[in-house]
């Protein structure tokens, strides 16, 4: 493809920034607006479809719902403009070295990730829903369940949570439902404060109930004996406990006693580890904890793959065993696996199991509504343990050990800081106690160059006079840093000589707490990888070929600026934790998204801390919840939800405890597609006064914007509900239509889909919530201010309902959004959204000549970003008789794409005979033409060949996969001797994509006969 935009950017690009790729190379950097089609293009469509001018492709929505005069954001900036104004953002930031660790541990990222980040069908492409086309993804998924589960022992790894808290919360509600007993839940009070504070929010509204197990102001560890006082009854309603194998003061726990008191209890153990520290000399994995184990294992691994990134994207660990004794569990586990597959002849590949419990699936009645989860930093984390491999883990270990170790030697016999509770063990932290308070060394050495741990005093106790300041340790560490740190306090605190070392007690960690043997991590050499992971890319496909034509998913480009800007040092080596006046980059950005995004939406009030599409849902009905509490209206437990909505709905509907008699309330559409007036009027008769509120997603999953949304707003207001708007597809609307205006009162944004987040084989996604007036007060996380001055602080609003994420969300994926927003600026933005829907429709007047649209009566809708084609009955007739059954047609058809070089469209979804298509804004007219050549190509192989559907796909690696017998026969990990073998592309894509399309078509034709 060649870049034919109009108006191009100056392609030279400023040598000071020092971007680490070329712009050129990569034919869409440097349209407008990342717009590839050119202004010919444009009008060539319009007049494809009869329509004058961009702006008529919304003329069937009501002006008033529309901006008037545009959103008042700023121009867009050129490239180099826009990348000098991010370079200085960042440098705002101060980068000291920094002992900070606490609940974003700092490790050193192996250079294989910057390798592998670069890797863009791996970066860039979506959950590998079609295993044939997604080998690349599958492999490197596999991967890190192997590696985690030889480093934990836990035969059962999930790709991935969100984060430690999330995982912690995911475990027990999992714990729950296999043990329910009272509902009640022991939580570790020497959990990271942070955590608790995730999962109380997550648990308002439900069954669940807490009781936490306080610390113990002797050890610093959690109180055993108040366990051992609880009594039979008690013990009979707990279900699960969730602890710390090191706590949140950096001492370890007696984890053998903590499991084996769970068991004995009958209450399912939660241990939450980190994975880092349990390489070969380090902690025992938790499958060794006490007499079995513990039964549930999570736990934080962003930093097993990137640095901290102002607190995310993180990487939620959870694994539970899957053995000959225990084989239940599974089933009642949230997230993603990847299991070892067969295709139909017999090829050994891998694919997505167990997917029968999640959201898309089982919607209100899944084991979580995760739909995008933290899959990149997977693919990272276990690329990065093959290459650090067994020694350079437990070098890495042996080091942070040693540094704290030389740290506290030095320390020795300094007057006015000891160590704190010297009868306890620590690894890799060290917690002090100080004479004076902590934040005023912290500034001491900040003016040093040094970011001096945290202040945990407040953690255990809230007596004054008591200062407890924790380093944290690790393979960053080198002999300066701690060197620099050693004389910090030797110029702070005096000798004296009438302490003794010995005094002090520096106590060993016993051989109980500590790894029997090897781990065994595998290892490889960087080039052995480099070379596999390149292989693995071959596998995939990635929106920068060409459309991909997923719909609902909004696969466009994803600029390479947006992945130069996060990795700015200034935002990737922040830590969230940092004083305020080291962090002033991140929240420039944070707050820029906050101003950005009220413009953008029309709404008051917006979070940046939700870190997918579900989890802003969430976010959103737990927002109605607190606003409807604050009213004391206390008998509002109904949701409505129209039924085609995507399955998070109904999945986060559930989980925010919507589960009573009717407590969701599905809305019928009509059979045009839109939400049916009279079903849903007598829902509010019937329900009207315990309405929560209406989740609708705008425009809907058939691509077609709810003409009726504003009024069902007004009714559901006058009800004395409230109105979220799934806004997965703003890619149709946004910078068009103004949500205040419709009535809206929260909304997500995926950033990963309209706002170019790459989506990473699956996640991490991002999502940037609105809100209305009524809902602002109650907004999670914190909010940015700037002060006069023109620096930035944050603030917790006055009526928060609490927090979703244990620091500031996935923060890398607000820079990309920021640096994708400089680009495109008042302007970009809706010709952004009009561009696509332009596409859209063009493509939809072209094909709907071959083949039926669903819904059946929207023939004459107009359609936004997207639309659903189906086949005649004559073509489900032709595939019957070669034995392919209506109900496995779609899927089936859906492998031709990949013969053709595409990715499929999204199948089965919403309509279950459907083919959703979705092209979006980034492809010239000549890339939607070879698209529609294709398709009508697909629409003749099965009326000419119908048996090369049956045999499809035919130039992927593999054969299309049995994924009954994967599912059946779960295999789920396996000790990795060498890397996974692999099966190379039959035709690579890249070669399909130079071919013409009828010769595609006659080598398929070739390969069925
Ligand atoms: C309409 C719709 N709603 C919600 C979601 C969930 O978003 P996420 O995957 O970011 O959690 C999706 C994801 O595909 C979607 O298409």
């Amino acid at each position: 493809m060649e870049a034919t935009n109009s108006k191009m950017d100056d392609i030279k690009t400023d040598p000071q920034i020092n971007l680490n790729y070329e712009p050129s190379e990569f034919p869409r950097e440097l349209a407008r607006h990342y717009i590839s089609a050119s202004e010919d293009d444009i009008a060539e469509m319009l007049n494809f479809i009869g329509i004058n001018r961009l702006e008529d492709l919304f003329n069937h929505i009501p002006k008033f719902l529309q901006f008037d005069g545009g959103m008042n954001l700023p121009n867009e900036l050129e490239y180099n403009a826009a990348a000098s104004k991010l370079a200085k953002i960042a440098d705002r930031s101060n980068l000291k070295v920094s002992f900070i660790g606490d609940s974003v541990p700092h490790w050193s990222t192996h250079p294989i990730v910057d390798y592998i980040s670069k890797l863009r069908p791996l970066s860039t492409s979506y959950t590998p829903y079609q295993p044939e086309r997604s080998q690349g993804t599958l492999v490197t998924h596999w991967i890190y369940q192997c590696v985690l589960s030889t480093l934990t022992g836990f035969e059962a790894i999930n790709t991935s949570l969100y984060d430690r808290s999330a995982a912690i919360y995911e475990a027990i509600t999992c714990a729950y439902r296999t043990n329910p007993r009272g509902g009640k839940i022991l939580l570790a009070k020497s959990l990271f404060e942070s955590d608790l504070k995730v999962i109380q929010t997550l648990s308002e509204e439900t069954e669940l109930e807490f009781l936490f197990v306080p610390y113990d102001s002797q050890t610093g560890l959690l109180q055993y004996d108040w366990l051992k006082s609880l009594s039979e009854e008690e013990l009979n309603e707990i279900s699960a406990f969730a602890f710390p194998q090191v706590n949140s003061l950096g001492l370890l726990e007696d984890v053998d006693f903590l499991s084996d008191f769970a068991r004995s209890n009958g209450i399912r153990s939660i241990a939450c580890i980190d994975p880092m520290l349990l390489g070969t000399g380090g902690l025992k994995p938790p499958t060794d904890f006490g007499m079995e184990g513990a039964d549930f294992m999570v736990g934080e691994a962003q930093h097993l793959a990137i640095p901290p990134n102002f607190g995310g994207p993180g990487l939620g660990i959870f694994g539970c065993r899957h053995n000959e004794n225990n084989k239940k569990d599974l089933r009642s586990t949230p997230g993603r696996y990847i299991g070892k597959a067969k295709d139909i002849n017999g090829r050994d590949c891998f694919v997505m199991v167990l997917s029968t419990r999640e959201q898309h699936i089982r919607k209100e009645k899944a084991t979580s509504n995760v739909c995008s989860n933290q899959a990149f930093l997977a693919t990272l984390a276990g690329a990065s343990l093959l290459a650090k491999g067994e020694n350079g883990l437990a070098e890495s270990v042996q080091k942070a050990k040693s540094m704290r170790g030389k740290v506290l030697d030095a320390l020795d016999n300094l007057k006015g800081v000891t160590l704190a509770y010297p009868e306890s063990c620590g690894f890799n932290e060290l917690l002090l106690k100080l004479d004076s308070p902590v934040n005023e060394l912290q500034e001491k050495a900040s003016a040093q160059n040094l970011q001096l741990g945290i202040d945990a005093s407040n953690r255990i106790s809230s007596k004054k006079n008591h200062h407890l300041l924790k380093l944290s340790f690790s393979d960053i560490h080198d002999e300066d840093s701690v060197e620099k740190l050693i004389s910090f306090f030797h110029e702070q605190f005096t000798k004296n000589n009438s302490i003794k070392g010995e005094q002090r007690s520096k106590k060993e960690i016993g051989p109980d707490y500590l790894r029997e043997k090897a781990a065994g991590i595998p290892s490889f050499s960087y080039d052995e990888l480099t070379l596999y992971y390149e292989k693995l890319a071959d596998l995939n496909v990635s929106p920068d070929d060409g459309c991909y034509p997923l719909g609902s998913c909004t696969m466009k480009y994803n600029p390479m600026l947006n992945d130069w800007a996060a990795s700015l040092p200034g935002f990737a080596q922040a830590h969230p934790q940092a004083l305020e006046g080291d962090i002033q980059g991140p929240l420039e950005i944070l707050f820029e998204i906050q101003e950005w995004f009220t413009k953008i939406t029309g709404l008051p009030g917006v979070t940046t801390q939700p870190v997918a599409g579900a989890q802003g849902e969430l976010v959103g009905l737990k927002l109605f919840q607190a606003y409807h509490r604050s009213r004391n209206d206390l008998n509002r437990d109904v949701i409505f939800i129209p039924q085609s909505a995507h399955g998070t709905n109904f999945a986060t509907a559930a989980m925010a405890g919507f589960t009573g008699t009717d407590g969701i309330v599905y809305l019928q559409a009509s059979p045009n597609g839109t939400i049916d007036m009279e079903d849903f009027n007598q829902k509010i008769l019937k329900y009207g006064h315990r309405l929560c509120g209406v989740m609708i997603t705008n425009p809907n999953t058939s691509g077609i914007f709810e003409d009726q949304f504003h009024s069902i707003a007004k009714i559901v207001h006058q009800a004395g509900g409230l109105v979220y708007m799934d806004g997965a597809n703003m890619n149709a609307i946004a910078g068009v239509i103004d949500l205040g205006k419709l009535g809206v009162d929260a909304v997500h944004n995926n950033l990963h889909k309209t706002w170019t987040i790459p989506h990473g084989g699956g996640g991490p996604g991002d999502a940037i919530v609105a809100v209305s007036e009524k809902l602002k007060d109650f907004l999670p996380g914190h909010q940015v201010y700037k002060n006069s001055d023109g620096s930035f602080y944050s603030r917790c609003p006055s009526k928060s309902i609490g927090s979703f994420h244990r620091n500031w969300g996935n923060f890398g994926h607000k820079v990309r959004a920021y640096s994708y927003l400089l680009r495109l600026g008042n302007e970009g933005i809706p010709r952004m959204s009009t561009v696509a829907v332009l596409s859209a429709r063009y493509l939809h007047a072209k094909l709907k000549n071959y083949f039926p649209t669903l819904p059946s009566e929207a023939e004459s809708a107009p359609r936004m970003h997207e639309f659903i084609l189906t086949l005649s009955e004559k073509d489900f007739f032709n595939l019957q008789k070669v034995g392919i059954p209506k109900s496995k047609a779609i899927p089936q058809v859906g492998k031709l794409f990949l013969d053709f070089g595409f990715h499929a469209p999204t199948v089965a979804f919403p309509e279950i005979f459907g083919l959703m298509i979705e092209p979006t804004e980034s492809y010239t007219k000549a890339e939607l033409d070879r698209f529609v050549d294709a398709v009508i190509a697909i629409k003749q192989l099965i009326e000419e060949c119908p048996e090369a559907v049956k045999t499809a796909p035919h130039f992927t690696p593999i054969d299309r996969v049995d994924e009954v017998d994967a599912n059946r026969n779960l295999v789920l990990q396996e000790k990795l001797e060498h890397l996974p073998s692999l099966h190379l592309n039959r035709i690579k894509p890249s070669v399909l994509n130079d071919l013409e399309i009828s010769e595609i078509k006659k080598r398929i034709i070739d390969c069925t006969s």
